[in-house]
């Protein structure tokens, strides 16, 4: 028996994949990667943008021929976007082949529910249970490098953002359990840890025990092993000086940090509730330069937020030229259903957000090329990661800040540290050779 898994959306759902992967292996399953001859579709979803949730109801909609002629073809759906409001009756009436819906907090129904369906019987539960997920088995992607849940859900309510809603309020797990899953997957032999939160810096405060984001760090940064230490996403209202000095503080932990921006003008991040003002966050960048001279800062960014005045977006590319990011990820504002933003006035016309985008992107190349220009000759320690398909006997892996780099060696050494010297930048990614005998 077969499964395969469609995964969109961010770390968080890749992650979840992999636990989904887990339940699916535990009942006998194994991987395919031919979707129509899998005996398992599993549709773990992402809401984030509109643009993202037509393309997934596309992708459901092709199966329904598919298991027209296959009809023993189990079809799961389940991730944020089964979670929204709504979503399980318009799932079941336009998709009525899925067998499966499940909300981001009923996994561990999964092996239930996929037993069930073996006897033709559906289940559909996107009943929200704020619960976090602890005891899994999961079937690991993406050696080097282990994803690691440290929190759960978000607080913030950002008024253009879903996931609140979708992912329920921020719950922590205990830094003991953490500490034990990170402990272990470094004997395991994994050479890079990524823990993952909507919002790492708020780790904790749920829990009322004095456990901290900083004190995960410290403990994490003390073991005692050849590792990376990643961690996502850093919201600028409560990124500590505390947190900021461990980072600098441990080897292990890489000088990188994500701190999305969404906005360079004070008035738009206002009202998108994100709770600091441009001055604030550029200081913050000051004190992460001083403390972590070689950081590489990377960002979001959005354009197009209700409201939004060319002054506004003007003030955002000043922020991107200040901040110096080594990239940055730039979204189309996207207008999302039980949201504050939804409703307000002075939508922006979709003309005006494409040509804010197309600046911004340019303005964040020229920032981008700058950067790898001063990186052309240096050398740096990079971690192996995988294959850059485009090319044979080419791996790639990134910096200790982030950069990607790409270099010539083979597929056995992925998961080893080597020395590249940077000979090429292509904008965003730059090209290399190993050193030996550094
Ligand atoms: N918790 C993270 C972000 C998770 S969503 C944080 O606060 O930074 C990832 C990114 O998607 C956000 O940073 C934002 O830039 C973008 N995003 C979220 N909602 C969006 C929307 N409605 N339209 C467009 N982009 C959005
Ligand atoms: Fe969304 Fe804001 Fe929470 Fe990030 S912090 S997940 S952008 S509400
Ligand atoms: Fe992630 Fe998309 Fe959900 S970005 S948290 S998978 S809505």
């Amino acid at each position: 028996m077969k499964y395969f898994i469609h995964t969109y959306g961010c770390q968080m759902n890749i992650h979840d994949s992999e636990k989904i992967a887990g339940v699916l292996e535990s009942l006998g399953y194994t991987a395919t990667s031919a979707r129509d001859s899998a005996d398992i579709v599993v549709f773990n979803t992402c809401c984030i943008r509109e643009t993202a949730e037509q393309k997934i109801y596309g992708h459901i909609g092709e199966l329904k021929k598919i298991k027209r002629n296959k009809p023993d073809m189990i079809v799961v759906v389940c991730g944020c976007m089964s979670q929204q409001d709504g979503a399980l009756d318009k799932i079941k009436e336009s998709y009525p082949f899925v067998d499966i819906i499940l909300g981001t907090s009923n996994l561990n129904m999964l092996r239930d529910a996929v037993v069930a369906a073996q006897q033709k019987k559906r289940l559909y539960n996107v009943d929200f249970i704020n619960y976090c997920e602890e005891d899994f088995y999961q079937a690991r992607t993406s050696f080097p490098n282990a994803w690691v849940n440290i929190n759960y859900g978000c607080n913030n309510f950002c008024t253009y953002c879903i996931v609140p809603y979708v992912r329920g309020r921020e719950r922590s797990r205990p830094l003991k359990n953490i500490l034990n899953e990170v402990k272990s997957l470094l004997e395991e032999g994994y050479k890079e840890i990524t823990l993952l939160g909507q919002n790492v810096n708020s780790y904790g405060h749920d829990l009322q025990n004095g456990e901290t984001f900083a004190l995960l760090l410290n403990e994490i940064g003390q073991l005692n092993y050849k590792f990376r230490l990643r961690f996502m996403t850093s919201h600028p209202k409560d990124l500590s000086k505390e947190v900021i000095d461990v980072v600098a503080k441990y080897p292990n932990i890489c000088n990188n940090i994500h701190l999305p921006v969404q906005s360079g003008s004070t008035e738009i991040l206002r009202r998108m509730n994100r709770r600091y003002t441009r001055e604030n966050y550029l200081d913050l960048i000051k004190m992460i330069r001083a403390k972590i001279p070689d950081a590489g800062i990377t960002t979001d960014i959005m354009v197009g937020f209700p409201g939004e005045t060319e002054q506004d977006f003007l003030d955002t590319l000043d922020l991107v030229r200040q901040a110096k990011y080594s990239s940055a990820f730039c979204f189309i504002y996207s207008r999302r259903k039980g949201t504050p933003a939804y409703s307000m006035e002075n939508q922006i016309t979709y003309a005006v957000k494409r040509d804010r985008i197309t600046r911004l992107l340019a303005c964040q190349n020229e920032v981008t090329k700058e950067i790898s220009q001063t990186m052309i000759g240096q050398r740096y320690e990079v971690l192996v990661e995988g294959p850059n398909t485009h090319y044979v006997n080419t791996m790639c892996g990134r910096t200790e800040s982030g950069r990607l780099v790409n270099f010539k060696c083979d597929e056995s050494m992925i998961g080893q540290f080597v020395t590249v010297e940077i000979e090429l930048a292509k904008s965003a990614t730059l090209w290399g050779k190993i050193i030996l005998g550094d």
